[in-house]
C-alpha cells in the first residue's frame, strides 16, 4: 500500500488485510510494554487543517506505539489558498524528511493532490477531507463490527449478511461516505435514515437503502445504528426547522434505544451532541460502542501506518520505493 486516500477504491483483500493486521495489533497493546520497534527512524507527520480530537491523538498514540518520530503540524488558521498553502507545506515536510503524511483538510480531494502532485514522496494517508471520505474511521467502524460479532479472533471475516444503518447528516458525512463504500465492499446492506434535507440528491451511484423514518428503521431490527453528529458547521442554510423537532425525529432517545434487539450495537464516530442525535442514555449504555470505536481506532492506524511505511515495501508491487531513494 503506498497511500490511503479512500474505501471507494479499497479492494476487499486491502481493506481485509488492514482489519487483520489491526488485530495484530491489538494483541500487542494487551501487553504491559505496548511500544513495537516497527518504525523505528520513520517520521510521521500529522498535518491538521481542521479541528480534532481523536483522529489527531489517536494516529499520534498509533505512530508512537510504532515507534515513529511524530510531527504535530496544526495549520489551522492558515488565510492562505488551498494550492499554494498546500504546496509550501508539503514541501516543508519533504525537506524534513516525512515519511508518512497524515493530513486532515476542509476540501475534498486534498489528500489526494498531497499524494499525485510530486511534491512529497512520503505516503499520504486521509484523516478526512471535506465532506468526502474518512478512511480510518470507516475501518475502524468496520473492525468493531466484525469484532462484536466475531469475537476474539475474527481476522479472514468479512461483513456478509451484517445490516448496518447509518442516521443523521449524511449530506455533510466523510464517515458515511467512507462507511458507504467499505461496508458494502465488505458484503454488509447499508440503510441511511434521515430527514430528506440531509440526504445527498443523487444517490444513484451509492449502494444503499433510503428511508426517512428511525422508528421503521429500528423496528427493521438493525445489527447496528451508526448515529452521525448533526455538522452544524458545515450548515450554510437551515437544514431543520430547530433541534428541538430533529431530536424528536431522529435522535436516539432513551425508549428508541431501548426498541432495538438486544445485541444491536449503537455506533458513533464522535464527537457527539448529547442530546442532539443522541441522548446520554444510549451513548453510555452497554450496547454503545463508542468507546471501543476509539479503542480500535489506534489498532486501526498502527495497522494502516505499518502496512503504508514497513509492510511489503521492496516486495515488487511498489514501485515507488522510497528505501531505495533514501
Ligand atoms: C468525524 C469527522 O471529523 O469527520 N469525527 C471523527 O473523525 N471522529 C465526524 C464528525 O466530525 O462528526
Amino acid at each position: 500500500m503506498q497511500h490511503l486516500l479512500d474505501t471507494k477504491t479499497l479492494t476487499r483483500a486491502d481493506a481485509l488485510r488492514i482489519l487483520d493486521v489491526a488485530e495484530d495489533m491489538a494483541e500487542t497493546q494487551q501487553r504491559e510494554v505496548k511500544k513495537l520497534p516497527t518504525l523505528r527512524g520513520k517520521t510521521v507527520v500529522n498535518l491538521f487543517f481542521e479541528d480534532s480530537t481523536r483522529t489527531r491523538i489517536s494516529f499520534e498514540a498509533a505512530a508512537k506505539r510504532l515507534s515513529a518520530d511524530v510531527i504535530n503540524f496544526s495549520a489551522k488558521g492558515s488565510s492562505v489558498s488551498k494550492g499554494e498553502s498546500l504546496q509550501d507545506t508539503a514541501q516543508t515536510l519533504q525537506a524534513m524528511g516525512a515519511d508518512a503524511v497524515v493530513i486532515r483538510h476542509g476540501s475534498s480531494g486534498a489528500p489526494r493532490t498531497l499524494a499525485t502532485s510530486g511534491w512529497i514522496s512520503a505516503g499520504v494517508v486521509n484523516a478526512g477531507d471535506g465532506t468526502h471520505e474518512h478512511p480510518t474511521q470507516a475501518l475502524l467502524d468496520a473492525y468493531t463490527l466484525r469484532k462484536r460479532r466475531f469475537g476474539p479472533d475474527s481476522r479472514g471475516r468479512d461483513l456478509g449478511g451484517m445490516r448496518v444503518t447509518i442516521v443523521g447528516d449524511i449530506l455533510h458525512s466523510r464517515v458515511a461516505r467512507s462507511n458507504v463504500w467499505l461496508l458494502s465492499t465488505l458484503g454488509a446492506e447499508v440503510t441511511l435514515v434521515a430527514p430528506p434535507t440531509l440526504i445527498p440528491q443523487d444517490l444513484s451511484a451509492w449502494p444503499v437503502r433510503v428511508g426517512y423514518d428511525l422508528d421503521a428503521a429500528i423496528a427493521d431490527e438493525p445489527d447496528a445504528l451508526m448515529m452521525l453528529r448533526i455538522q452544524l458547521e458545515r450548515m450554510n442554510a437551515a437544514y431543520f426547522p430547530t433541534e428541538r423537532e430533529y431530536s424528536r425525529r431522529w435522535g436516539l432517545d432513551p425508549e428508541r434505544a431501548a426498541a432495538l434487539p438486544p445485541d444491536s450495537m449503537v455506533m458513533h464516530p464522535g464527537p457527539m451532541n448529547r442530546g442532539l442525535e443522541i441522548s446520554a442514555e444510549a451513548a453510555d449504555s452497554a450496547r454503545s460502542t463508542v468507546l471501543d470505536q476509539v479503542t480500535n481506532g489506534v489498532s486501526v492506524r498502527m495497522a494502516a501506518l505499518y502496512l503504508l511505511l514497513a509492510g511489503e515495501r521492496g516486495a515488487g508491487a511498489d514501485t515507488n520505493d522510497k528505501e531505495e531513494t533514501r
